[in-house]
């Protein structure tokens, strides 16, 4: 599938647009809540394939394409990379291998003409919670973030040759703070955070 969906990528451009950079922009990708293995094995397995294997993949086969022209990959991670995220156990793990695999592959393309960005947003207002299995609203509206807002972050990161960037003061002080705990520290405090959740989750 993603081999097909890469091929077409690759006539489309070389037919509709056959120079100029190239900005890969590697963005789908959906949350599970739930007492791991809820909310199910499929769920899970499903999650894993979008958020990472198709991630890697789709990047692996337009790289050629992107080398020849030149460009940005950029890929959507999240701050719930930057600790272990109970109850998001498997989704937070998803971000956190994209976030290094890509801050990784900006060393290894250093000199060819690519770049790589990962952003990582906190919560932004979009159907990602209701997605995950929780309630609409179930992050309050002062924790959380626009779409503009994220993509306006993005896209000054490109231009400032950035290969991370943490949309929005409120994340980037907690990414930063929670970067400096030891890990069963941050996991702990996480877990405390996100239990909240377990009120607001709907039926799947
Ligand atoms: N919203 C947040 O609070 C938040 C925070 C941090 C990171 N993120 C990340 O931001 C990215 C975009 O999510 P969003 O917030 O915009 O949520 P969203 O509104 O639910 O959009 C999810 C996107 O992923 C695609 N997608 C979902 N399941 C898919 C599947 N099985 N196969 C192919 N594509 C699939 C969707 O495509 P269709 O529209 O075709 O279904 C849609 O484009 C994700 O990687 C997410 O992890 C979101």
């Amino acid at each position: 599938m993603v081999k097909e969906t890469a091929r077409a990528v690759e006539e489309f451009l070389e037919r509709e647009i056959p120079t100029g950079r190239v900005l890969l922009l590697n963005n789908s990708g959906f949350g599970a809540y739930g007492n791991f293995p809820e909310p199910g094995v499929e769920e899970l397995t499903e999650m894993i394939d979008v958020n990472v294997r198709a991630v890697v993949e789709l990047t692996a086969r337009l790289l050629p394409l992107i080398k020849r022209r030149g460009g940005v990959i950029v890929t959507v991670a999240s701050t719930a990379a930057f600790q272990p995220t109970a109850y998001l156990a498997a989704y937070g793990a998803t971000k956190s291998f994209v976030q290094h695999w890509s801050l990784a592959l900006n060393e290894e393309l250093r000199g060819s003409g690519v770049r790589t960005l990962a952003v990582c947003p906190g919560p932004t207002a979009t159907a990602f919670f209701q997605r995950a299995g929780l309630k609409e609203g179930s992050v309050s509206d002062s924790l959380s973030m626009t779409c503009d807002d994220v993509v306006t972050a993005m896209l000054k990161a490109i231009a400032a040759g950035r290969s991370q960037v943490v949309p929005g003061w409120k994340n980037k002080v907690t990414t930063f703070l929670v970067s400096k705990l030891p890990k069963p520290l941050a996991a702990r405090i996480a877990a405390l955070v996100l239990a909240q959740f377990r009120m607001k989750k709907v039926a799947r």
